[in-house]
């Protein structure tokens, strides 16, 4: 074997691999630079999924015709000049790499203060004057691999790829609230988000999102001496059956951290007991020093050095703060702050960053949860009327066709008292009263259904839909998988799926069937046990459900026959007090 050394063109298309591997890249590389450039309007427009052409205007500083003579040049920035200012990056680019990549696999023309300039596959043009106004910048880049076509045999179908350069719209328009964005799909405007405060981009971006509520979102807040937390999520019953509406933005990049999300996931745990996910946005704003950027190509991660302190402020932030929401106490029992509406960067004009913590509020004392003692301490416990209530209340639980505790039939070892709070079944049974959470006991009762009964329902239309090449791949070695599961699956054309058939108990499924198959792959047991679950809390009764005696008799005669009362992702859902701590509780000391 001889070595040789590669041809310049052919590095630059290497290195330029990196950083644009599809039209969505080419977004967001310039956008990112729109936004650093000051803009408070950028327009976006793709042609043939973004292959034919891409287009980004906005009205920011623009660029100086001598500078122009230097953009689209390896390492051209005027974002960082020294070493040190690398570690203390406050602009989205800094390598000045993202042009030239793009100039190396596309004709891109830059238009600025009445000049243009255009690299054509690496071929540099020379400047000409350019009719665009001299306001601001316009960058458009056609035919994107022309040259290359063995990336273009990677790319979906043009209106994939439409799809993913709007979801990199998304997230820098969630990033940049002030900013406004217009974004057209082969000439057609197909979606326009004026300038708006975090919150109302945030249901801006949401709006007509299967399970998106606009009035359950609610904001989050808390800050540190080195950096700043600020979210918007949903609570309530707007929500998904996965993590892929939480975002995370650290200095407005939008991030995959698979930690912070968990984070997120975690404080939200008891609204969101399982299978169910809110829509939300973290908005971490951190001292520059503290975090690098410069660890992956596309600024898709980062390093953050206080990681773990992050982490759990911001599980303890949702944690504390959305307790409000759930279960509103009065302000004499447990004094809840209100959520600082920061002043952060992503409600900030576009333009360097300049991160919240320079300017932030103080820091709000925090809250401590809703332990027991806050309970006892509850002023409604000393209610004149609490006798009367309390008895209206009873009655409401007692089953709905009999005015008495029913015996249930003779076999059954226990007697269903009712429901409370449409959440909990309440049960006599020997010495104890047990509640059982309704929804993950009927979750529980599926699951092991679907387990064992593998009934299948035809579809009349099939549902077609499209995968990455990464589960095209694994889905021809492992497809069997999911017929062995009941769903039967076939491929029309490469990296096109299709439902033909799904488990009789899963009908209508076909949407989260189809997300779940694409968003895992892997270990063969793993994915069973997740898919099942995820069947499963879709169908189950829900909490806040309304439910009969007979429904509830049932689920209750199921859950009495199992070894261990917890739900198919692990958690137990039957509490107990014994008839002796309530007695006790009332002074009956015999
Ligand atoms: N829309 C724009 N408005 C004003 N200046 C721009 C615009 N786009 C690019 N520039 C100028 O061109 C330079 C090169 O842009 P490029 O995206 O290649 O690099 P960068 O943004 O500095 O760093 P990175 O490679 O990390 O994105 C920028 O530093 C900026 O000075
Ligand atoms: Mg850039």
């Amino acid at each position: 074997m001889s070595i040789s050394v590669l041809d310049p063109a052919l590095v630059q298309r290497i290195a330029a691999g990196e950083v644009i591997d599809r039209p969505a890249s080419v977004v967001r590389e310039l956008v990112d630079n729109s936004v650093d450039a000051g803009a408070s309007s950028i327009s976006v427009s793709v042609e043939n999924g973004g292959l034919d052409s891409i287009i980004v205007s906005d009205d920011g500083r623009g660029i100086s015709r001598e500078d122009l003579e230097l953009t689209c040049n390896p390492h051209a920035t005027s974002k960082i000049k020294t070493l040190d200012d690398l570690f203390c990056v406050r602009t989205m680019g800094f390598r000045g790499e993202a042009l030239y990549s793009i100039a190396s696999c596309s004709r891109l023309t830059i238009s600025s203060g009445g000049w243009s300039k255009t690299v054509d596959n690496t071929v540099v043009q020379p400047l000409e004057q350019s009719a665009v106004p001299a306001a601001g910048t316009t960058v458009s880049v056609k035919n994107l691999f022309e040259r290359i076509p063995a990336r273009r045999m990677f790319l979906k179908r043009p209106a994939s790829e439409s799809a993913m350069c709007r979801t990199v719209l998304i997230q820098k328009a969630l990033a940049f609230p002030a900013v406004e964005f217009r974004f057209f799909i082969d000439g057609q405007l197909k979606l326009h988000l004026p300038a708006a405060d975090a919150t109302q981009r945030f249901i801006d971006c949401h709006r007509g999102e299967n399970g998106f509520i606009e009035t359950d979102c609610r904001t989050f807040a808390e800050t540190d001496e080195n950096f700043s937390l600020f979210g918007v999520g949903t609570v309530s019953e707007s929500y998904r059956s996965d993590r892929s509406r939480i975002r995370i933005f650290v200095n407005c990049h939008c991030i995959e951290d698979f930690s912070l999300v968990t984070a997120v996931t975690n404080g939200y745990s008891e609204q969101f007991p399982g299978g169910r996910f809110p829509f939300f946005c973290l908005f971490v704003t951190i001292k520059p020093e503290l975090v690098d950027f410069n660890i992956h190509p596309a600024k898709k991660e980062c390093r953050i050095r206080i990681k773990s302190q992050v982490q759990s402020w911001v599980t303890t932030m949702i944690r504390t703060q959305i307790n409000r929401t759930i279960r509103p106490v009065s302000p004499q029992a447990v004094a809840v702050p209100e959520p600082v509406q920061p002043d952060l960067t992503p409600a900030e004009p576009a333009g360097p960053l300049k991160p919240a913590f320079t300017e932030a509020p103080p820091r709000p004392q925090r809250n401590r949860g809703f332990a027991v003692s806050d309970f006892r301490e509850d002023p409604r416990s000393f209610d004149p009327l609490w006798f009367e209530k309390a008895r209206t209340v009873l009655d409401k639980t007692r089953p709905d066709t009999v005015t008495k505790p029913v015996k249930n039939a003779p076999e059954r070892p226990y007697i269903y008292l009712g429901q409370a709070f449409r959440l909990f079944l309440i049960v006599e049974k020997d010495d104890k009263l047990l509640f059982v959470d309704q929804h993950a006991a009927h979750e529980r009762i599926l699951y092991d259904r679907f387990k064992a009964d593998r009934q299948i329902q035809r579809l009349l239309i099939p549902y077609r839909f499209e995968v990455e090449p990464d589960t095209d791949r694994f889905l021809l070695e492992s497809s069997y998988i999911y017929s062995d599961w009941g769903i039967e699956l076939t491929r029309p054309e490469e990296m096109v799926w299709e439902i033909d058939a799904l488990p009789l108990v899963a009908r209508d499924a076909e949407e989260p069937v189809a997300r779940f198959i694409c968003e895992n792959t892997g270990d063969l047991e793993e994915i069973e046990k997740k898919l099942f679950s995820t069947m499963a809390c879709r169908s189950a009764i829900k909490a806040g459900d309304e439910v009969d005696s007979l429904t509830a008799c049932a689920i209750l005669d199921e859950v009495f026959k199992m070894e261990k009362p917890c739900c198919p992702h692990g958690r137990v859902f039957v509490t107990e007090i014994t008839e002796k701590t309530l007695r006790q509780s009332v002074g009956r000391l015999d």
